[in-house]
């Protein structure tokens, strides 16, 4: 989710649709023109990558105007209701579209395929084509049955599919963060969630793809990757001919540990960051990683959802309230200047009051970072739609939420001031949106700094920058050599 890799682009279905480009493969043009936009998380934003990079094998280029397109896609987003309903209305727009171009073909991809493809399909016939996120490679293959005149739906969930082969093209990049996908799937099965159905059984993707992926990403000049997962400390490849000497050790398994530590060797140069952790499955090994390396990021992810042991039982997230917080101890013990970031849903199935408080009191014990709140939706098929009532008033949800996100904010404007006075290493990835006499990047931590461009220092490259004063999420300072 796309200016790369800034925290409410990482895990967050609300970002809007945006247009993706790519040039097409000289000599195989086919004079049509493809339009993509993308909803939901990162995993949603790198699979428009892939499929990009497979169109644009057969010869597809991009328009950003869906009026001039042939082929109109929209990849989708299930995790909460509102999600859903942006992507039909946007559905209708681009059918209002249809009227004036017949000839248009309009597809709906991702994770809303599956569960709403007979109604898009014949119901309200708003699309042509349905395909699921491990079908992309037959997408040439589904467009021709549309050319001839029948819709077209792949929606088959694999057990092996990881796209790992597909060189994926880089979309609206800025040349200096990537995502790199390292697994697909989920088996988790938290009641609230429906991305195993809607994305499957987890797989990891072969190790040394992925390193390749990321060398290839340093030689052209990017240099920060995010790996992403739903869940990547359960990251695990099992090597059918283990390469040793490549791999760097002696068995045949990769876990994330591992790969985490091959793909910081490839350069002190190329700041790793990965996204998401599973509180149950973040071992000391990781963490152990993380503080051997200055260029894996002082920065974890970890959804806590409710701080209250019977209400994440009810979750189905295997933890309780004190695994988590001897979670959070052992971060702060092995990586002591470490940022954590969190998910936290409010006012789910049987949620009290005095639940709720545990919640806050959790956001007192961690001082996240950064959060992502929500309010619980009730997605059809999963387990708590099946097993529980929706039973918490919509306002008393709200109001839940309200309290979450003031505490989260108190935290955020604590833990950017005790960076004030401080030398932060900073990635520059860019002019600040308000000015292009400010460079914007990004500290170790993922957090926002702001400063005077130094014509000494371009987008790319590494600065040292001593923070003089910050806003509620902004580091401010000027560079120090
Ligand atoms: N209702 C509200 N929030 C949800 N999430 C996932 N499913 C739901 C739901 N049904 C949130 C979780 C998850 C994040 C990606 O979205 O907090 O970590
Ligand atoms: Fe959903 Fe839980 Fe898997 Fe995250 S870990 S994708 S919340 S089932």
């Amino acid at each position: 989710m796309i200016d790369l890799a800034i925290p409410d682009k990482t895990h967050d279905e609300e970002r809007q649709g945006e247009a993706l480009m790519l040039e097409p493969v000289v000599g195989k043009n086919n004079g049509r023109k493809l339009y993509i936009e993308s909803y939901g998380c990162a995993m949603n934003f790198s699979d428009s990558e892939i499929v990009a990079s497979i169109l644009q094998d057969s010869g597809f280029e991009t328009t950003k105007d869906f009026n001039n397109a042939d082929v109109v896609f929209i990849n989708t987003c299930s995790i909460r209701e509102n999600a859903e309903v942006r992507v039909r209305n946007r559905l209708k727009e681009f059918k209002a579209a249809k009227t004036s171009n017949p000839g248009m073909i309009v597809g709906v991809l991702g994770c809303m395929a599956e569960r709403l493809k007979s109604k898009f399909l014949e119901e309200e016939k708003l699309v042509d084509v349905v395909v699921g996120p491990d079908a992309y490679r037959d997408l040439p293959n589904l467009i021709d049955t549309v050319d001839g005149g029948q819709k077209a739906v792949n929606v088959l969930l694999s057990r092996e599919e990881t796209y790992a082969d597909i060189n994926p093209v880089r979309l609206n990049t800025n040349g200096i963060n990537a995502f790199v996908s390292i697994m697909r799937g989920c088996d988790n099965m938290c009641s609230f969630c429906v991305v195993p159905f809607t994305r499957g059984r987890e797989r990891s993707r072969e190790p040394l793809s992925i390193v390749k992926e990321c060398t290839d990403l340093f030689n052209a000049g990017y240099r920060e990757v995010t790996l992403l997962g739903q869940n990547v400390d359960s990251y695990k490849y099992k090597a059918e001919s283990p390469e040793p000497e490549v791999l760097n050790q002696d068995v045949k398994t990769t876990t994330f540990a591992n790969l985490l530590e091959m793909v910081a060797q490839i350069s002190p140069e190329l700041r790793v960051r990965f996204s998401t952790s599973h509180p149950k499955d973040i071992l000391d090994d990781v963490l152990y990683t993380i503080a051997k390396y200055d260029n894996i990021c002082n920065y974890i992810h970890l959804p806590v959802q409710s701080g209250n042991s019977r209400v994440l039982e009810l979750m189905n997230r295997t933890y309780d309230r004190e695994w988590y917080m001897e979670r959070v101890d052992a971060i702060r013990r092995i990586i002591p200047d470490c940022a954590i970031s969190t998910d936290i849903i409010t006012g789910f199935c049987t949620e009290t009051e005095e639940e709720h408080q545990e919640t806050l009191s959790m956001m007192d014990y961690v001082q996240y970072d950064f959060a992502y709140m929500f309010m619980y939706s009730e997605r059809p098929g999963t387990l708590a739609a099946k097993r529980y009532a929706d039973d918490i008033p919509e306002e008393v949800k709200a109001r839940r939420l309200k309290e979450v996100i003031a505490k989260q904010q108190h935290y955020s404007h604590v833990n950017t001031q005790r960076e004030v006075g401080k030398v932060q290493r900073v990635l520059i990835e860019g002019f600040s949106k308000k000015s292009d006499k400010d460079y914007a990047g990004r500290s170790d931590k993922n957090a926002m700094v702001i400063f005077p461009v130094d014509e000494r220092y371009k987008p790319g490259q590494y600065a040292n920058v001593l923070v003089e004063r910050c806003t509620t999420a902004t580091l401010i300072g000027h560079i120090v050599d």
